[in-house]
């Protein structure tokens, strides 16, 4: 299983600061954004992850995590989406690394409490399909939005007004090899972007859609109070193993 951590974009709503860096530089309590997903995968045990990035600062995640030793890994593979057309579009751009394997991919805006491990374990048993991770929230309308019924997930909405439950689908999703071809054949969404949600649907419409409520705490780190948040949960966890 590859791992791919999606880290482009341009933080539109972390202005003024993301002027001068790449949102998943800026600091969350005592590290930079991006070591919170890097430490996820490698914590799961995966070796080979990419990271797709973008925009003006590209270079500074080779200066921050060069060949990624500090974190255990051999090498880390980068590569760069031009522009910011969405989600898929940049996990698009990790196809030639994936190969024919399977991936599992991170939003580098994301932390999470729990260790995955034991999910990648079960995926890669698997012959095919895809995996998405729930977790219920109060704002489910910042978020995707899974409608589950009888153990399966029936539909998953993007940001809606009015959410049908309080699952928001989180920013790690597990997929066989076919992620590539449905990328493939999407059509950018309202707001111009090619939606991971519309690439959720299909497996759901394949029936190839499997879940998991995540344990403990799960935040992303894309708006100011989100970030303030997911310093204070680090900071939390840190005090609470002191
Ligand atoms: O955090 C979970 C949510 O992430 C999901 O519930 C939503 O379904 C999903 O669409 C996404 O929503 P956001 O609006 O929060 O996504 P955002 O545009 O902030 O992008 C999240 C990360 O994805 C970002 O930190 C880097 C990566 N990304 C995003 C875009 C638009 C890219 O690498 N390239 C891009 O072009």
């Amino acid at each position: 299983m590859k791992g791919v951590i999606l880290a482009g974009g341009l933080g539109t709503r972390l202005m003024p600061c993301t002027k001068v860096t790449n949102k998943h530089l800026l600091p969350v309590y005592d590290k930079p954004m991006i070591y919170y997903p890097l430490e996820t995968m490698v914590d799961a045990g995966l070796e080979d992850i990419m990271i797709v990035t973008g925009g003006n600062y590209a270079g500074d995640f080779l200066r921050l995590l060069g060949n990624g030793r500090e974190f255990g890994l051999k090498d880390i593979s980068y590569t760069y989406q031009e522009g910011e057309g969405g989600i898929a579009d940049a996990l698009k751009l990790a196809e030639n690394f994936v190969d024919e394997d399977k991936v599992f991919v991170m939003l580098g805006d994301n932390l999470i409490e729990d260790n995955i491990k034991k999910y990648i374990h079960e995926f890669e048993k698997k012959d095919s399909g895809a995996h998405i991770f729930l977790k219920e929230v109060n704002d489910p309308e910042r978020f995707g939005v899974a409608e589950v019924d009888g153990g399966k997930v029936i539909n998953i909405e993007e940001k809606p007004k009015k959410p049908k439950s309080n699952y928001a689908v989180t920013g790690l999703y597990m997929y066989d090899n076919d992620v590539f071809k449905i990328i493939k054949k999407l059509k950018p969404s309202g707001r111009g972007e090619y939606e991971i949600t519309d690439v959720n649907n299909e497996y759901i419409k394949r029936q190839k859609m499997t879940y998991t409520v995540l344990k403990g705490w799960w935040t992303d780190a894309g708006t100011f109070g989100s970030l303030f948040r997911a310093s204070n949960l680090i900071a939390d966890k840190l005090n609470k193993g002191q």
